[in-house]
């Protein structure tokens, strides 16, 4: 089967951590979309609780996926297949999204597809940004590197196709949205702190508090953020008596700095591998990469090294079902199937029918 294929609008749906998401996507172009949030679910427990994601997912999964139907005036009988998120994610949660899609895929006559929850983020790079009516509009070419940070991620790929994303490097601890949570945490914002930290960021100033950059020296694509986060500890610790926290310009100075910490080490390491993998096009997907400090950061880094630069659309860049009916879209049309008889999640995994390799210079 080649792109040119017909197929017919394609359902995507995302189940594997705290939202459920569903969306009808056609040739990347987004026709309907719902997603049922459980952040304030969760945000009492100052993170995401597994059980009670996965029982909130059996309430709201076809209720979303109507909605999502409805929007996009799109019969199930009018579906050219069905793609679900199936790794990695919270087991239980993912079990609701690929069970949901196993059981729509039979009963509807559909194919159905499991898409890796990463792949699918680095695959919104394709989809086309709300607001804009075109047919065709600027996409990266293949092949392309895609640095996918979120909660769960932070990985970079260099991206063949759908189904081929080659491991470049990735963190050794935290996830950079890890990483923003947690610091979130220790002063006092709610879960999830990544969006608050960057808004208060914008009102601090970098160099007040001098936090360490991290991954100085070494060139094998590799990410940690573990420094930071004890360093950002043990200054909280020692600034303020038990139990006070930083407020007004002390607490904005700290966001500032510790956004650019982040930021700094994500840009240094990714455009260094860019540049030794020889590669033109940059993708930045994931949560993270909605952070406005990131986004400004990477434009004018990329731009110096004349690589160019891809952000995925704010709208795309948290969880969401579009990336997943994106994706789906693009390996059903290559001619990949699940069997909706045995297709199952996965808490763990890496990008399917992804090699490793090692980054040049690694020992
Ligand atoms: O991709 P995503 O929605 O879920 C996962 O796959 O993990 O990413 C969620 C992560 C959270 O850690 C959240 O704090 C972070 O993305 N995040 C941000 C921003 N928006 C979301 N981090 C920094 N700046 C933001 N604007
Ligand atoms: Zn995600």
């Amino acid at each position: 089967m080649t792109s040119a294929t017909p197929l017919g609008p394609v359902l995507g749906l995302e189940t594997s951590c705290d939202e459920t998401a569903a969306a009808v996507v056609e040739r990347g172009r987004v026709l309907g979309q719902s997603v049922a949030t459980q952040i304030p679910i969760h945000r009492r427990f100052g993170g995401v609780v597994p059980e009670v994601a996965a029982r909130n997912h059996l309430m709201t999964v076809l209720p979303t996926i109507e909605a999502a139907l409805a929007q996009a005036c799109v019969a199930p009988q009018a579906l050219g297949g069905i793609a679900v998120t199936a790794r990695p994610g919270l087991i239980g949660a993912l079990l609701v999204g690929v069970q949901t899609a196993n059981a729509l895929a039979w009963a509807w006559h559909k194919p159905v597809i499991g898409v890796d929850h990463t792949a699918a983020h680095v695959w919104s790079a394709m989809l086309r940004p709300p607001g804009l009516d075109a047919d065709d509009w600027p996409r990266p070419r293949l092949p392309f590197a895609a640095l996918a940070v979120s909660g769960g991620h932070t990985s970079l790929y260099r991206v063949n196709g759908p189904a081929e994303l080659v491991l470049l490097g990735r963190t050794l601890d935290d996830a950079a949205g890890e990483a923003f949570d947690k610091f979130g945490k220790l002063i006092g914002l709610p879960y999830p702190a990544g969006p608050e930290v960057d808004r208060l960021a914008a009102q601090g100033r970098v160099g007040q508090v001098r936090l360490p950059r991290g991954m100085l020296g070494r060139s094998d694509g590799a990410y940690s953020f573990s420094g930071l986060k004890t360093a950002v500890r043990m200054h909280v610790a020692s600034q303020y008596a038990s139990g006070a926290l930083p407020t007004g310009a002390e607490r904005a100075n700290l966001c500032a700095d510790f956004q650019a910490a982040v930021v700094e080490q994500l840009l240094r390491v990714t455009l260094d591998s860019v540049r030794r993998h020889r590669l033109r096009d940059l993708v930045v997907a994931g949560g993270v990469a909605a952070n406005c400090g990131l986004r400004a950061g990477f434009a004018e880094a990329c731009a110096r090294a004349r690589v160019r630069f891809w952000p995925v659309a704010p709208a795309y860049c948290g969880d969401n079902g579009a990336m997943v009916a994106c994706l789906g879209e693009a390996l059903l049309r290559a001619g990949h199937r699940d069997d909706p008889f045995t297709l199952d999640a996965q808490a763990t995994g890496e990008v399917r029918r992804a090699a490793t390799v090692p980054a040049a210079g690694a020992p």
